[in-house]
């Protein structure tokens, strides 16, 4: 009778995790970033294919330094508008898609939400 009990208490904390709700940095990391990495809690299927998924950047030992650079590496630039941060986009040269349009806040709470993601190991080590 016991292990019949003990089973829906098991089936119900993963759920319990799950229904934790989102910090404004992960719901901005999810509909901006989720475009094309995968972001925990948003798109387990969503990447583009060029992308490593937030989990495989979070283990990189330089991580919170390429997320605080992001916008000034390719192919972020060309479609990032970060307030008082970025130059407007050149008239000639407009975002070839809906462009991200991102505060210094959002940008700081996305990082502070890719902080509390657990790093995934796949044997690779940016340098
Ligand atoms: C249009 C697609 C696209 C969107 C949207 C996008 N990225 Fe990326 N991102 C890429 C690609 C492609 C790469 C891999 C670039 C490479 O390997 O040279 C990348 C790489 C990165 C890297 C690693 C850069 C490095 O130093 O190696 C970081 C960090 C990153 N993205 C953060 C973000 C964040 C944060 C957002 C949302 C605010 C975001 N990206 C939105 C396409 C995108």
């Amino acid at each position: 009778m016991k292990r019949y009990l003990l089973i829906p208490v098991l089936a119900c904390a993963p759920a319990m995790a799950d229904d934790a709700p989102m910090t404004p940095g992960q719901k901005a990391a999810i509909a901006n970033c989720g475009r094309c990495h995968v972001v925990p809690g948003g798109n387990p299927y969503g990447s583009i294919g060029s992308t490593p998924s937030f989990a495989v950047m979070r283990h990189y030992k330089d991580w919170k330094a390429r997320f605080e650079a992001f916008h000034t590496e390719p192919p972020h630039p060309a479609i990032t508008q970060i307030e008082g941060v970025t130059d407007p986009f050149d008239p000639s040269r407009p975002s070839p898609i809906a462009p991200m349009i991102l505060t210094e806040a959002e940008v700081k709470a996305i990082i502070d939400f890719v902080e509390t993601i657990e790093p995934k190991d796949v044997g690779v080590q940016q340098e």
